[in-house]
């Protein structure tokens, strides 16, 4: 997953960088986003497990492994957790997407956005995004990093949210200025 590739993969990693800004919803199905709490940890560790697996990311980590990453990504892995620019959807009591965002070495990073595949490609991951980037402008941050492995789907999605290439991700390096 996010650390997942920087022994031994040979996938390749790309950062991208996107604008901040006022965004508007899709549409009127576009969900509420929910702040995220620590509490949730164990909730969006299933996400997770459930999210990546059989993907490009997928690693074999165990649920167990999910939830102490989620956990661990809330209490500063990646650098301070932005929890008021990181949302959680829900559905009919679960969490089914998350947009949780870091400031990893001094720059805003999107350290997860993942999906349950029950509610893929319906617009969720894309409003959670526009959510945080809306949060971080709303904050004075102007800009927002990710990190994606090349292949991954989720790269439609980023290009279309204004995300472009700034070249390849080193492991553990910063983005590029
Ligand atoms: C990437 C991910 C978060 C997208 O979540 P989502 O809620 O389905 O995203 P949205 O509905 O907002 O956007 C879907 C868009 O993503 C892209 N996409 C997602 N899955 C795709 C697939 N299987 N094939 C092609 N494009 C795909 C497309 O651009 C798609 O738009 P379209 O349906 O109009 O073609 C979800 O697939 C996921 O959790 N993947 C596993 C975890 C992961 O890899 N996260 C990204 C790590 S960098």
């Amino acid at each position: 997953m996010h650390e997942g590739h920087e022994v031994g993969k040979p996938f390749a990693r790309v950062w991208m960088k996107a604008a901040t800004g006022r965004f508007s919803s899709d549409s009127d199905t576009a969900p509420s986003g929910v702040p995220v709490r620590s509490e949730y940890a164990e909730a969006i560790g299933l996400l997770m497990k459930r999210a990546y697996e059989g993907t490009i990311d997928d690693e074999g980590e165990t649920l167990d492994q999910c939830i102490q990453e989620i956990r661990d990504t809330i209490a500063g892995k990646y650098g301070p957790f932005l929890k008021d620019a990181s949302f959680i959807a829900c559905f009919e009591d679960r969490i089914v997407s998350a947009s949780l965002v870091t400031m990893w070495k001094g720059k805003p990073l999107l350290a997860y956005s993942m999906t349950d595949p029950d509610c893929q490609r319906c617009g969720l991951a894309g409003s959670l995004i526009r959510m945080s980037l809306n949060a971080l402008a709303d904050a004075g941050i102007s800009e927002l990093f990710l990190v994606v492995t090349v292949g991954n789907h989720a790269q439609n999605l980023y290009s279309r949210l204004g995300f472009k290439i700034l070249g390849s991700a080193p492991p553990q390096q910063p983005p590029p200025s």
